[in-house]
């Protein structure tokens, strides 16, 4: 059942606005990704890639911010917090956290000259942070539709800090095992 104030004027207008953050930040993230796809294939350069992906990161964070200051009141308009939104802001935070690596890596990117040879290390946390900013996005759109489309409360998982210790473990797990494998191997 939806809460009334999720059928007014103010929240279809915020609703808009995040909707519009959602499509400046998520596409500039695919827009990325897709350059990143090109380069990892040989279809464009090296320089590209650096040039691209230090315009789009702006663009991302712009989005992010915005879903933060269009999502607040949205959630105070709804005026209540349930199981499944503790876990959309772990998503979100999870974006921004993965946001400062992906910045610290793009310019990590910007030092190499096209014909340096780029360890397997470094393209390893590359990928772990494309991957991990995939998980965050989606995982926060999704429960977006689902608060608004489908059930307005969901009090699913029943422990909702442990839902986040258990990914943030796997997330961790994973990274660790990469760090291990390609460390060792020379
Ligand atoms: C990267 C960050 C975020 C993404 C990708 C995201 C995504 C979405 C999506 C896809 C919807 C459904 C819109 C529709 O179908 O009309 C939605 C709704 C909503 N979002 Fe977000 N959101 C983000 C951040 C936030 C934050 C930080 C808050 C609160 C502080 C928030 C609060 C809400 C609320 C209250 C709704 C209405 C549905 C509901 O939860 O009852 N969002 N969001």
């Amino acid at each position: 059942m939806k809460n009334h104030t999720m059928d007014t004027t103010p929240f279809f207008v915020l609703l808009f606005f995040h909707l519009g953050f959602l499509i400046l930040g998520f596409g500039s993230v695919l827009v990325t990704d897709l350059f990143g796809l090109l380069w990892m294939r040989d279809h464009i350069r090296f320089k590209q890639i650096v040039h691209v992906s230090g315009i789009t990161g702006y663009f991302v964070w712009a989005g992010w911010f915005g879903m933060i200051l269009t999502g607040v009141p949205l959630a105070l308009l709804k005026g209540h917090v349930d199981a499944l939104m503790i876990l959309k802001f772990f998503f979100v935070l999870l974006i921004g956290l993965n946001g400062i690596l992906l910045h610290l890596h793009q310019r990590r990117l910007q030092s190499f000259a096209s014909e340096d040879e780029v360890s397997d290390l470094f393209m390893f946390r590359l990928g772990y942070s494309l991957f991990v900013s995939q998980v965050g996005w989606w995982g926060a759109i999704l429960i977006g539709f689902l608060h608004r489309h489908i059930w307005t409360t969901i009090t699913w998982p029943p422990q909702p800090w442990l839902a986040v210790g258990l990914i943030l473990a796997g997330l961790l797990a994973l990274r660790a095992v990469g760090e291990l494998y390609f460390k060792t191997k020379i």
